[in-house]
């Protein structure tokens, strides 16, 4: 069986380990595995990755050292092209040409939504792996990129808590995630910041100012607050806000942005897409097709790309009760 593997959208820590196994897999079951550059750009524009050795197959020795790796070496795409009806058309036809049997496509919601698309006209089998540190996708406790992201964000709010402390500051340290403010809330638990702005859950900047001026009467001297990319206001703004509306505190506003999608990814990172670019290959060779290989509570489970990007994954209410008393 001939398949090929993409990464699309944005690139999450961990996706190189994902290729790694799942070129690995599919040696052991006898198939061959081509990566494509550049994402559904790359199947338009017809390139495909070429090994140190010069071979399009990619080998054994084509995937060494790659579960350490962050970023992705297939390179990665926001294609336009491929979002119309008839890009999807001409991957088909070119997936076709070159004989492919199924595709993994490594992304977020973008991903399976295109993934969905060129299932309804190719007739190769399609398997998704949720790669992305937004943690945004339905189909799976966690994505590929997620852990490494927060451990990121983790890392940078601890060295703002040393000159939060020693100049009796406040810091407004935005985070990305498009949609969904889970990368927000798994670091304001494990950062120990006392303030989180979500898009879930939108509070007033009087609200705000009342927590803020609660805090200061229990003797802090200095806060962060963690602001999700979704909140409608970014960090720079909600500084500007909240100082305007009363904010007790002396603030800054810093920006973490892309540093969250590089680095090295962790190990359960590493765990993860190497459990689940197995799983993809698995659930090739036992012919599915049209889902996303994900992990719920501890078991390996496949579900279809509709289900998947019907909507965003909610924020976990038991983790936002959790950080009003431990950040209290
Ligand atoms: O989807 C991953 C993500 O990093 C989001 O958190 C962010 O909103 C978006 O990608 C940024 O995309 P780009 O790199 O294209 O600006």
């Amino acid at each position: 069986m001939r398949i090929g593997v993409l990464c699309s959208g944005g690139d999450a820590p961990g996706m190189n380990a994902a290729v790694r196994s799942i070129v690995r897999t599919a040696i052991v079951c006898g198939d061959e595995v081509f990566g494509i550059k550049h994402g559904y750009e790359g199947i338009l524009n017809e390139e495909f990755y070429i090994a140190k050795d010069g071979t399009l197959v990619m080998g054994l020795r084509s995937v060494s050292g790659l579960g350490r790796l962050g970023g992705t070496i297939l390179h990665s795409s926001r294609s336009k092209r491929f979002q119309t009806a008839e890009g999807v058309l001409q991957a088909a036809k070119i997936l076709q040409k070159y004989r492919f049997n199924a595709l993994i496509t490594i992304g977020g919601n973008g991903t399976l939504t295109g993934a969905s698309e060129l299932g309804k006209v190719w007739d190769g089998q399609i398997i998704g792996l949720p790669g992305t540190i937004d943690n945004d996708l339905l189909g799976t406790d966690y994505t590929i990129g997620f852990a490494t992201a927060v451990d990121t964000a983790v890392d940078a709010v601890d060295k703002l808590r040393d000159t939060a402390g020693s100049h009796d500051l406040m810091f407004f340290v935005e985070v990305m995630g498009r949609h969904c403010g889970d990368i927000a809330l798994a670091t304001a638990i494990a950062s120990g910041a006392e303030i989180v702005c979500l898009p879930e859950e939108p509070e007033t900047p009087e609200d705000i100012v009342a927590k803020l001026k609660r805090i200061k009467d229990t003797g802090k001297a200095s806060v962060i607050a963690i602001v999700a990319e979704g909140c409608q206001k970014g960090a720079v703004e909600m500084q500007r806000i909240l100082k305007e509306a009363g904010n007790p505190f002396d603030s800054r506003a810093v920006v973490l942005g892309h540093i969250l999608r590089g680095g090295s990814p962790i190990a359960l990172d590493r765990i993860l897409a190497s459990e689940l670019g197995n799983f993809a290959v698995s659930a090739i060779v036992q012919g599915e097709t049209g889902k996303m290989a994900g992990k719920i509570r501890g078991e390996l489970t496949l579900t279809p790309f509709e289900e998947c990007i019907s909507g965003h994954k909610k924020i976990n209410n038991e983790q936002l009760r959790l950080l009003q008393v431990v950040a209290s």
